[in-house]
């Protein structure tokens, strides 16, 4: 079995924060999205692992991943460019895959558990591809699948008028028998191969295309809204423990890593992540915040949000920093002692001033 992960693609709806960074090595609780994936696809006991690198970023990408030392298992690289489609990107793989298995994982979608109930299925019923279906509100945002007599007779990318409110979460489990169907497809309205019609054509043709309803554990995060949700299951996963902080307050849910500097007139209320070498002076860092490396908290209400590496606030409690996105070395600092309510999202080296 060989796992796959797709860094390709444009995040155009985390913009700007993508302009300048790869949606897929955003961080959610300290760790970039990709890496739950990662994980998830090590937990089967996977040992070979390509990455599919779009046009940004990808040498940061190679340098975050490297050869895959760290996880003590093999990294590959593809090389997709301009993003023309998830089965595109799939079918670039072949060389890589051979005769084996593979699973394939969207790298911006957000996994916290593992794939094994899913691998059995796929496996005992020799499926030519099975997916993970779950509910959704919207289900006009996704492919859907349409199901009868329980197998799946139809799947649609993004339908106008939705049959169905299944969703085809981010993991596919496939066989080399995919990349025939792949070769055959044409691109969709928005210029893409959809994995979704290759699906659609295996259906077609008689393949076996199986799928299990999960409920509770997968999330995309394309919408700074569902970036915050994923922030917030990423971090309730953080094991509750005690935490002493200069001798005086226990915390539950808080990672805090080394040689980060709180101060007593500070309150840190889990769940919540700090990076190394961050510095946190008089402030309030609360429920569902994920600080990242080297950043400066000072006089500063956080709740909710995600604070990327080597951001700095000063804000003198002029206003709460609830529900945002703050880029890496981004600055916010107040000129006014004045109360407002802010709900921030920009990129890399903005600077506000309120
Ligand atoms: O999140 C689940 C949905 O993901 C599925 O329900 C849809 O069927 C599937 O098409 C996909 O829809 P999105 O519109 O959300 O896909 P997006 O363009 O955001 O790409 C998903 C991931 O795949 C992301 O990590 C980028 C990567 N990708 C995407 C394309 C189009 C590539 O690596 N190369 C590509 O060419």
């Amino acid at each position: 079995m060989k796992g796959i992960i797709l860094h390709g693609g444009s995040g155009t709806r985390l913009r700007p924060l993508t302009y300048t960074d790869v949606k897929q090595l955003l961080p959610l609780a300290g760790k970039p999205v990709s890496e739950y994936a990662l994980n998830a696809l090590i937990e089967l006991g996977i040992k070979d692992i390509n990455i599919v690198l779009g046009d940004i970023g990808a040498e940061e990408v190679k340098s975050y991943y490297g050869k895959g030392d760290k996880w003590g298992i093999n990294i590959s690289y593809t090389f997709q460019g301009k993003p023309a489609g998830i089965a595109q990107a799939v079918g670039l793989t072949r060389e890589f895959v051979k005769d084996d298995d593979f699973i394939v994982v969207l790298g911006d979608n957000y996994f916290h558990s593992g794939f094994f109930q899913l691998l059995k299925d796929f496996r005992k019923e020799e499926m030519d591809a099975y997916v993970a279906l779950t509910k959704v509100p919207d289900p006009e945002k996704y492919g859907i699948a349409e199901i009868q007599d329980g197998r799946i007779v139809r799947m649609v990318e993004k339908p106008k008028e939705p049959k169905s409110n299944l969703a085809v979460t981010g993991v596919y489990f496939l066989r080399k028998s995919i990349f025939p169907i792949i070769d055959s497809l044409k691109p969709s309205w928005r210029g893409e191969l959809e994995i979704t019609d290759a699906f659609q054509k295996m259906i077609e043709a008689g393949m076996k295309v199986g799928y299990s309803i999960i409920t509770g554990w997968w999330k995309d995060t394309g919408t700074p809204g569902e970036f915050l949700r994923c922030n917030m299951m990423a971090l309730e996963r953080i094991p509750v423990k005690e935490t002493k902080l200069n001798d005086q307050s226990v915390y539950w849910r808080a990672q805090i890593e080394d040689e980060v500097s709180i101060d007593r007139d500070s309150k840190i209320v889990g769940p919540c992540f700090i990076g190394s070498g961050s510095v946190i002076e008089n402030s309030y860092i609360g429920p569902y915040t994920s600080i990242g490396k080297n950043c400066r908290i000072k006089d500063s209400h956080i709740e909710n949000s995600v604070i990327m590496d080597t951001v700095s606030t000063d804000l003198n409690f002029s206003s709460i920093i609830r529900e945002s996105l703050v880029g890496p070395s981004s600055e916010i600092r107040s000129l006014r002692n004045n109360e407002k309510f802010l709900r921030i999202i920009i990129g890399r080296d903005s600077k506000i001033e309120v």
